[in-house]
């Protein structure tokens, strides 16, 4: 019996001072100009992040864009011939949308791959990713004898003495990676991959830690060694 009195002085309360509150609201209106005041400054990261995220990659869009541009470097079906010019074909799409994404943000530096991702918006990353992973990598092999037997010491034991991980461990026996974790590394130019490899060693490419620390490991006579062998691997 005591909770009737108590429930009806509170809806009292409630009709008293909430309802009205409620009520003035829309009269109020400094509430929506303080709203539409902050969405201008996160609009352009709203835009580009969120609502794209939920739209399915279109093919064919990103195969006609990255024919459009990106082949004269990179090669029929991301099948670059050119040692310095990375394979894309077949690699991971979440990889290459990082990829594109840091090299837009600066915070992987390349001249011209920087110039490259400028123009392109979020959705166009996601389709010419979504591309170039349903396409074939052409194999590639190595080519230095005396040194491919190191290269594959390293890829696939590492060096234990000084706390050199395995690349097999992240980058899978095959080369294959892990989607959306550790990129393919399978039939990729030896010079590029040697490139990266001192890149990340010297700080010159700065987006993974991770590899950074692993490359700080390697001398010029191992990146070359597994470099080579990575070419080779399938
Ligand atoms: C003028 C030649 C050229 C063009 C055109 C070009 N690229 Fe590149 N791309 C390169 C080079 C060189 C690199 C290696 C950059 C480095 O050393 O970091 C690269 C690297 C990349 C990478 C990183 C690959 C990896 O394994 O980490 C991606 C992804 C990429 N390009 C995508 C594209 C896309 C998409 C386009 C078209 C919009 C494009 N590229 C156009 C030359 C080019
Ligand atoms: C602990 C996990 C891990 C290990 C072990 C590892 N990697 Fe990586 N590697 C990564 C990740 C993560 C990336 C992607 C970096 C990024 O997002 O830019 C990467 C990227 C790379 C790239 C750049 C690929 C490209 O297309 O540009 C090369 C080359 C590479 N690794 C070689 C190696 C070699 C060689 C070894 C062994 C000495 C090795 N990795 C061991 C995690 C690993």
């Amino acid at each position: 019996m005591t909770k009737t009195p108590a429930s009806l002085l509170l809806a009292a309360v409630l009709a008293a001072f909430v309802l009205p509150t409620w009520a003035q609201q829309p009269a109020a209106s400094a509430a929506a100009p303080a709203a539409s005041a902050a969405a201008p400054a996160a609009a352009p990261k709203a835009e580009g992040a969120a609502p794209v995220a939920l739209v399915k990659p279109d093919l064919a869009a990103g195969e006609a864009k990255f024919g459009a541009v990106c082949v004269a470097c990179h090669g029929q079906g991301g099948n670059s011939g050119i040692p310095a010019n990375p394979k894309l074909a077949q690699q991971h799409a979440d990889y290459i949308v990082k990829q594109l994404q840091e090299f837009k943000a600066g915070k992987r530096q390349n001249a011209i791959m920087q110039g490259m991702a400028a123009p392109l918006s979020e959705q166009d990353m996601r389709n010419i990713a979504a591309y170039l992973a349903t396409q074939k990598e052409k194999p590639g092999f190595a080519k230095d004898k005396d040194l491919v037997l190191l290269g594959e010491k390293i890829y696939r034991g590492g060096n234990q003495a000084r706390q050199l991980p395995a690349c097999a461990g992240c980058h899978s026996p095959d080369g294959a990676g892990i989607p959306s974790q550790y990129p393919r590394l399978s039939g990729q130019h030896a010079d590029y991959t040697a490139a990266q490899l001192t890149a990340f060693r010297s700080g010159a490419r700065t987006n993974s830690p991770q590899m950074a620390a692993i490359a700080a490991k390697l001398n010029d006579r191992e990146i070359r060694a597994v470099a080579d062998y990575i070419a080779g691997l399938r």
